[in-house]
């Protein structure tokens, strides 16, 4: 029984598959490399799936939107991309390492960076980040979803704040694309940085950056286009410029479909499933002795994740005994975001974390109940 779908999403709709298929075996051709039917084909997988992404965030115009390796790949770009030595940026405690990364390594080039740490609920407070804003901070980043906790953060707040003083709102939106309706333009979202393989249902290997019209981006990678070939610089057109090399196509036509999936069957219906599944696990390990819950106690300010740990049991223990006892996948440990786990207490250890996705059932979160009490007995008899 799969229950990480917050590293990436498994199964995908059967959909999903095929398209992944038809790209590969049906097209083959790279998008924009060539003059023949089956480049031009490529080419328009290429457009219509990032027409499809554009419609799906309330994009107006698709050039602004940049397919990455994944939304490691998006956070690296919009921050490479726009940021100078002098620039102040506000973050959270509660951010992964892939954003936390290249701000560390960015700092280390000049740039300024304030940490704000969150609440012991993984939310962060509006007005502590306003406090950390300067006169130099030239953007806020924040991960709309704790990958940790699923604390849902105040990011309507937090774009006002941005307008407010004139910083760009960069929003990961690494565990909330696929849940939450996002529309970049009424929410304000100067960069969007999405994975396709975890909410969206797509492949590995595929994710985007959304710029918004008065972002200024610098390309990170330099390379083939497929235009402008005699420019010894990297052309800045959008969206072109910023995807040198050959796109994953596959991974991209198969984003489309998994998008379409979540279209077909409602964003929200998508939600209530998985909340209400999630209710459903929280209920019962509540009942737990020992089990403690992390995250926003009002279960409708959690979304995509659930993250406890059971006292005297350690985590990666206990998600051990979960597979190969009872073949349940969850993730324990760290998350890739240790100032998250200082932030919520959890450190050294970390929390075991579950995360069901479209096609886990009500049974499934039962038998996974059932599987921690004997698992956390086994763990405590043994200790
Ligand atoms: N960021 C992913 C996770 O939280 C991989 O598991």
């Amino acid at each position: 029984m799969y229950l990480d779908n917050a590293a990436t999403s498994y199964p995908k709709p059967e959909k999903v598959y095929e398209a992944v298929l038809h790209a590969m075996r049906e097209v083959g051709a790279s998008p924009g490399r060539g003059g023949y039917r089956r480049s031009l084909e490529a080419g328009r997988i290429l457009f219509q799936a990032r027409e499809a992404v554009a419609g799906f965030f309330s994009i107006s115009d698709s050039s602004r939107i940049i397919f990455t390796q994944n939304a490691t790949g998006a956070l690296n770009l919009a921050l490479y991309g726009t940021l100078v030595a002098g620039d102040h940026v506000v973050t959270t405690s509660m951010e992964h390492n892939s954003l936390l990364r290249p701000l560390y390594a960015l700092r280390n080039k000049g740039v300024e960076l304030s940490i704000i740490t969150a609440g012991s609920d993984g939310v962060v407070s509006v007005e502590d980040i306003r406090r950390a804003v300067k006169i130099n901070t030239r953007m806020i980043a924040v991960s709309h979803v704790s990958n940790v906790c699923g604390a849902i953060q105040p990011i309507k707040e937090l774009a006002e704040l941005c307008r407010e003083v004139g910083a760009f709102f960069l929003v990961d939106a690494a565990q909330s694309a696929g849940y939450l309706p996002i529309d970049v333009e009424n929410m304000a979202i100067d960069l969007l940085a999405v994975p396709g393989h975890k909410g969206l249902l797509g492949p590995g290997g595929t994710g985007l950056l959304y710029a918004a019209p008065h972002v200024q981006l610098k390309p990170v990678i330099q390379g083939g286009t497929g235009s402008h070939s005699t420019a010894e610089e990297q052309p800045q057109i959008m969206p072109d410029g910023f995807e040198a090399g050959t796109l994953n196509l596959s991974g991209i036509a198969g984003l489309h479909a998994g998008i379409e999936f979540i279209r077909e069957r409602g964003l929200s219906a998508v939600f209530e499933h998985e909340h209400v599944l999630l209710n459903q696990a929280e209920q019962a390990l509540k009942n737990i002795p020992g089990v403690t819950i992390y995250g926003p106690s009002d279960p409708s300010g959690r979304c995509s994740v659930l993250s406890f740990i059971a006292s005297g049991v350690d985590s990666a223990l206990l998600a051990a005994e979960l597979d190969h006892g009872y073949d349940i996948a969850v993730r324990a440990g760290l998350h890739c975001a240790p100032l998250a786990h200082r932030t919520l207490g959890t450190l050294p250890g970390g929390t075991v974390r579950l995360s069901p996705g479209w096609s886990t059932t009500s049974e499934e979160i039962a038998f996974f109940s059932d599987a921690v009490v004997q698992c956390i007995g086994k763990i405590r008899k043994s200790a």
